[in-house]
């Protein structure tokens, strides 16, 4: 069996998810700029940084996939915003949908996972980004915000973490 983790990771949590992922379970992880030839592989394990609600490279990646009939394809989000929300977990899967084939979508196991943010290493776009949306969602009541918004509000221009390896246990039980 040829496996590979791939990562997309801006700021480097997803990436250590990959690595932790990568020593427990003897598999390479790689970052998606550095993926030469996807369709090699029998299990592919993508795990991506949320940003804006796209998974970082995923459906670049995943789009030169030719034939996943008998593949193994495991997709896993990072993201600031609490991934045992169900709501949250709703959000991320219609995201999702619409960034790969439906027949990816249907093979694919999902999870999530929850990263973190430093807000004074963030480049001037996020930065800008960021600003833009607390601004847009800074003064809606707090019973109506999405658990998005609020994780957003609670930690703006923070620095916080909340990468748990424990978490990678069920990724590695699929695995
Ligand atoms: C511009 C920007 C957009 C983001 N959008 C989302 C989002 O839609 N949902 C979410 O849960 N987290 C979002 N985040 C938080 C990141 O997903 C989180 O910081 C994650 O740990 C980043 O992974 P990385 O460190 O591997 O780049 C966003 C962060 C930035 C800077």
């Amino acid at each position: 069996m040829n496996n590979i983790i791939i990562y997309g990771s801006n700021y480097g949590t997803t990436e250590q998810y990959a690595k932790e992922l990568s020593k427990r379970t003897n598999i390479e992880a790689i970052s998606f700029e550095n993926v030469q030839e996807i369709n090699k592989y029998d299990k592919i394990i993508y795990i991506g940084g949320l940003y804006a609600g796209g998974v970082l490279g995923m459906s670049k990646t995943l789009r030169k996939l030719t034939n996943i009939q008998n593949k193994t394809i495991i997709i896993a989000t990072v993201g600031l915003a609490d991934p045992t929300d169900e709501k949250n977990i709703n959000n991320i899967r219609n995201n999702i949908k619409v960034q790969i084939s439906k027949e990816i979508y249907d093979k694919a196991k999902i999870f999530h996972l929850r990263g973190g943010i430093d807000y004074s290493k963030l480049k001037f776009f996020h930065k800008t980004m960021m600003k833009l949306l607390y601004n847009a969602v800074k003064n809606i009541p707090q019973e109506k915000l999405s658990s998005e918004n609020k994780a957003m509000i609670e930690t703006y221009n923070k620095k916080v973490n909340f990468v748990n390896f424990s978490d990678l246990d069920k990724i590695v039980s699929e695995i």
